[in-house]
């Protein structure tokens, strides 16, 4: 049966998220928080509960009827991940929690084997804490040094200096797809063939892109890829680390615990072959089978028709929001996803956050787990809408008038 992910309608897309029919005080929903995390299909909504009253049982353990079947759906989540980043194998696809326990994972595993003193470790100006603390808190463990890449002032990377600090003692190459702050879609390719040249692994977080951009990761030439579930319309608690083969094998595990052993004995301890072998205890295989779901929608959907979409979306609200006095947008890159960082004199993000949600509209307001990027534009805090394939341009609408009333209270 065809459902509204085959045809690209954004109203008919709609129709599958049952949150955006709901009212917020009283108005209808509009939803701007994508970049936190997206609302779910009821594809997605069915495929978890489906799992629960249908299969519910533990993993890779139970010869019996049930855990075959969990087994079943959570190896084959595994394959569609894979195939949806075309990762060369299933076995390179490992499950986490999301993003920051895939970039913890990297950390605790390869960096604390590969990493020693004096060594250095390259991230951007524009990361989200979860791809500077872990990195912070290894270098402080060997003695290592943070080198951060700066931005320019529209917040894309550069180049030049990025050149001059690729050298003998970089052992590793941190770096977001897309910035979660303000929207800049980084040239990764660019990265990866600077960094192979230099023989240094790279690792990208993909949180803010997998939604948005066609990903593959043989083509981006990455050694290590994350992301989570919540933030491509899956469930939380679910995320995805894709690591190099050769690196992962080499890898050793982070956790210890059922699940990631071959033979326990207490003299010796065997690990279990890749992925098993980083994903100790019993997972979220509902989050798995959900992600799976997600996943399919996307795919049916097509990226390529959600982005056009999107960069409508972010081409018109740009527009709009530039009408409106005193109004800032921070983060002007040429290649941009769907997110709008702004601030408007004299009144703080927090007061338009609030005020937005009483006109129904959800913006974030913060510095957005990106303090230096804050920093960077010397702003303490940004409002930020950020969109998704289901949005549209009446609801873009109804922000800008929300955003009027506030100037206007302000005023
Ligand atoms: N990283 C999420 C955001 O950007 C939480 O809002």
């Amino acid at each position: 049966m065809k459902t509204a992910a085959d045809t690209f309608d954004v109203m008919k897309i709609r129709e599958d998220f049952p949150i955006l029919h709901r009212e917020v005080h009283r108005k209808p929903l509009v939803y701007l928080d994508n970049a936190a995390t997206t609302q779910k299909p009821r594809q997605v909504i069915d495929a978890v509960s489906a799992y629960y009253s249908e299969i519910n049982s533990n993993i890779h353990r139970g010869v019996h009827y049930l855990s075959e079947k969990a087994t079943h759906a959570y190896e084959e989540a595994r394959k569609t991940v894979q195939h949806f980043i075309n990762a060369p194998s299933p076995e390179e696809i490992i499950f986490v929690r999301g993003t920051t326990e895939g970039i913890n994972l990297v950390a605790s595993s390869y960096g604390r084997q590969n990493i020693g003193e004096g060594d250095e470790i390259i991230v951007s100006a524009m990361e989200h804490h979860s791809n500077i603390v872990p990195w912070q808190m290894l270098c402080e463990e060997k003695k290592a040094k943070l080198c951060v890449i700066p931005i320019n002032d529209e917040g894309e990377i550069i180049f030049e200096e990025f050149e001059k600090m690729l050298g003998k003692r970089t052992k590793l190459i941190a770096v977001t797809h897309v910035s979660n702050a303000i929207g800049t879609v980084n040239e990764i390719k660019k990265i990866t063939a600077m960094a192979q040249q230099a023989g240094v692994p790279v690792l990208v977080d993909g949180a803010q892109a997998v939604p948005h951009l066609k990903t593959d990761v043989q083509n981006l030439g990455c050694d290590f890829y994350v992301f989570s579930g919540h933030k491509i319309y899956g469930p939380t608690g679910i995320g995805v680390l894709y690591g190099r083969r050769k690196l992962l094998e080499r890898m050793p595990p982070w956790q210890g615990g059922g699940d990631m052993i071959l033979s326990v004995t207490f003299d010796k301890t065997v690990f279990n072959a890749l992925p098993y072998k980083f994903e100790a205890g019993t997972p979220h295989i509902a989050g798995a089978t959900g992600l799976a779901a997600a996943l399919d929608y996307v795919s049916r959907t097509g990226l390529e028709k959600i982005s056009g979409h999107e960069q409508q979306l972010l081409s018109y609200a740009t527009e709009k929001l530039l009408l409106l006095k005193g109004l800032r947008i921070i983060g002007t890159a040429k290649h941009k996803a769907a997110v709008v960082s702004f601030v408007i004199e004299g009144i703080h993000p927090h007061d338009i956050g609030t005020l937005a949600d009483r006109e129904g509209v959800a913006i974030r307001t913060g510095h957005h787990c990106a303090q230096p990027v804050m920093e960077r534009f010397h702003v303490p805090a940004t409002s930020r809408a950020s969109f998704a394939f289901y949005n549209t341009t009446g609801e873009i609408d109804v922000l800008v008038s929300a955003l009027e009333k506030i100037i206007h209270l302000f005023s």
